[in-house]
Order: C-alpha cells, then structure tokens, then sequence
C-alpha cells in the first residue's frame, strides 16, 4: 500500500511528530510506502514529492515547522491553473493516480478539512489529521499546536506582568485565534490575565474601562489586556488597527491610566511542541496510518473523551468550534474576578 502525506495551512508545532506518527506506523506496522507531498496541496498540484524512509522520519519528532512545507493552497477556490484547461482537482486525482496512492493524508486544520472532504467526494481515499494553534477544528475535543502555543503566549504573559508592574500600566497583549477565542481564553486564564476579550463574548467598553478604574482605585496599579485577534471592533473591516491597538487607545482616552500594547504573532507558531503536543501528534499519527491500513477513509482522527476516534470528513467540513458560553472554565474565571468585557465580573 502506497500513503501520501501533506501538511497545509498556518504551520504550527507539532507538525514534524505527526508525519513522523503517520509514517513510522506505515513503514515499520503496515510495511507501505510513504511519500512526503510538498508544500500542501500545491505539491499534489504540481506534483512535488519525496520517497520517505523510516530513516527520513527519524529525529524529527522535536522540530518546529513542518519538514514537508506548507501553504494555503484551496484548490477548489480557484480551480484554474495556468493555461492548463484542467482545473486543479483533475490534476491532484491525475497525480494521485499517476503517484499509485491508496490514500493521501492530509494534516490541517479547517480549511484543510474542508478540501479533504471535498477531494474524498472527488473519488481519493482520504483521511484527516487536525493541527491548529487556534483549536477551533469541529469535531475533535483538542488539536495539536494549541498546547505549544498556549505555553509560548502563556510565558509571553509572564514576562509582560514584570513590565505592568514595574511601569504601572496597562498592558494590552493580543493573542492569535482567527475567529476564535480559546487561545486568548487559555492562555489568559493561565497567565492571570485580569481582562479578557474573546470574539463569543461580546464586549461593552465602559465596563471594562469601569473594571480597570476599580481595580486602580483597589490598589491595582497595573492591568493585564488579553485581546484575541478575532474580536470585533470598529475599524476592522479596515484593516488598518489591530484589535490590541483599538482597544489600547480606547483604554488610555477613556480612563487616563499609561496603556501599551504588545501583539504576540508568529512566535506562537514556532519553535519546538510541547510535550502534550508530541504525544497528541504521535497518536493521530499512529491512528491515521491504522484506518489506511483497514481502509477506513473519509474520516479525520479526533479526540473524544481521551481516545482517538474516527469523525466523518462531511461533518468536520465547513464547521468552526467556538468557545460556547457556558463553558465550565468561563464561569471559574468569572468566580475569580476576571472580567470578560460583558459584566464587571
Ligand atoms: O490558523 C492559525 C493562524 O495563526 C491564526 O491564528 C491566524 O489568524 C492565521 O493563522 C494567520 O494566518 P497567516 O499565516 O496566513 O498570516
């Protein structure tokens, strides 16, 4: 049996332990062959690829990135391609044929999940492995990369607690997410973030600058923002401020208290995963290379009450996994003072 694998989307850590879970399985379990698709989806368009040998997927288990690139290649967005007359899709089936796979498995998050479902509706024999920094993948209790960035965000809120103190400030630290809020909320809870704004809650601006001169008026010099990048504001749709930004200023006109701000970016993606991350990795890894091996294709491996399950493709695709509000972690928070921009605690 022949397996491709691909990784597509944001990079995040974590990404190197699952092609090397995915691979070793194969080559050491099932006996296949394993080849390393390039860059995504692109590399299945442009068929660039590698033989991988268990000896390729050693000593990778701790690297950051992903060995095999990646982009954010939709090849069901714009289906041209070039002058060619066939439109992408036609080609990834031409080349999947043309590499004899069995089975391609791709390592994504949403959007990946999305064209997996798509290309197993074309006629490949798909399976799906969730990463994502933003946990926000349908389907599966928790995604490889949130842990290691929750850990990175999570010291970078450490570091600026030293810095509010020291100065006296305010300070507004905007945390990745996409359109979600579980890596502000996380990392926010575990860096004792005093405000936290989430796009799931809707905020209300004179309740936090109400909340920050109370806490100034207690005593409390200093105030720690996390903002998730996904929250509204009004100049978004511009472009031009970023969340940290709008509320930063909003805070320091509002209550006259020195307010900074600090976007965090793509240091959350990088570097080496975290334990949790490795392991997690490891076993949809493992998984994914044991469905091929039963032919159980059409399906992205998930966690589901610690184990790893098989979830059907067509009902990940086009969801999101937002942070629901009654989330039992939210009500803990709010028990301990944090205010969530809605209600002063
Ligand atoms: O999905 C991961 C993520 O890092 C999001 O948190 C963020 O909104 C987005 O990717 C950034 O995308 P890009 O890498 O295209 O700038």
């Amino acid at each position: 049996m022949k397996i491709g694998i691909l990784t597509a989307g944001g990079d995040c850590p974590g990404l190197n332990a699952a092609i090397r879970g995915v691979g070793k399985a194969a080559v050491l379990t099932y006996g296949m062959d394993v080849y390393g698709i390039s860059s995504g989806f692109l590399g299945m368009i442009e068929l660039e690829y590698r033989s991988l040998s268990e000896l390729d997927l050693s000593g990778i288990l701790t690297l950051g990135g992903t060995i095999l690139g990646t982009s954010r290649e939709k090849p069901f967005k714009d289906q041209s391609y070039g002058e060619y007359i066939r439109s992408k899709p036609d080609i990834i089936l031409d080349n999947y044929k043309k590499l004899g796979l069995d089975c391609l498995v791709c390592i994504g998050g949403n959007g990946t999940m999305k064209t997996a479902s798509k290309l197993s509706d074309y006629g490949l024999n798909i399976i799906g492995i969730p990463k994502t920094i933003d946990n926000d993948v349908w389907g599966t209790e928790l995604s490889f990369g949130f842990d290691s960035a929750m850990m990175v965000a999570t010291e970078a809120l450490d570091r600026i607690h030293t810095t509010a103190n020291s100065h006296k400030r305010i300070m507004v630290i905007e945390v990745m997410g996409h359109h979600a809020g579980w890596l502000a909320l996380y990392s926010g809870i575990a860096g004792g973030g005093d405000l936290i704004l989430i796009p799931e809650i809707p905020y209300d601006e004179s309740v936090m600058c109400d909340y920050l001169t109370e806490r100034n008026r207690q005593g409390k010099p200093y105030s720690i923002v996390v903002v998730a990048e996904g929250i509204d504001f009004p100049k978004k749709k511009k472009k031009k401020k970023s969340a940290a930004n709008y509320i930063a200023k909003m805070i320091q006109e509002e209550t006259g208290m020195p307010t900074r701000e600090t976007i965090l970016g793509y240091i959350q993606r990088g570097g080496s995963p975290t334990a949790a991350d490795r392991i997690l990795a490891t076993r949809f890894g493992a998984q994914a290379a044991d469905f091929a091996s039963r032919g159980e294709f059409g399906v992205m491996v998930a966690l589901h009450d610690q184990h790893v399950e098989a979830v059907p493709l067509s009902e990940v695709a086009g969801k999101l996994k937002l942070v629901p509000g009654d989330l039992p972690l939210l009500r803990k928070a709010r028990a301990l003072g944090t205010c969530f921009g809605d209600t002063l605690s």
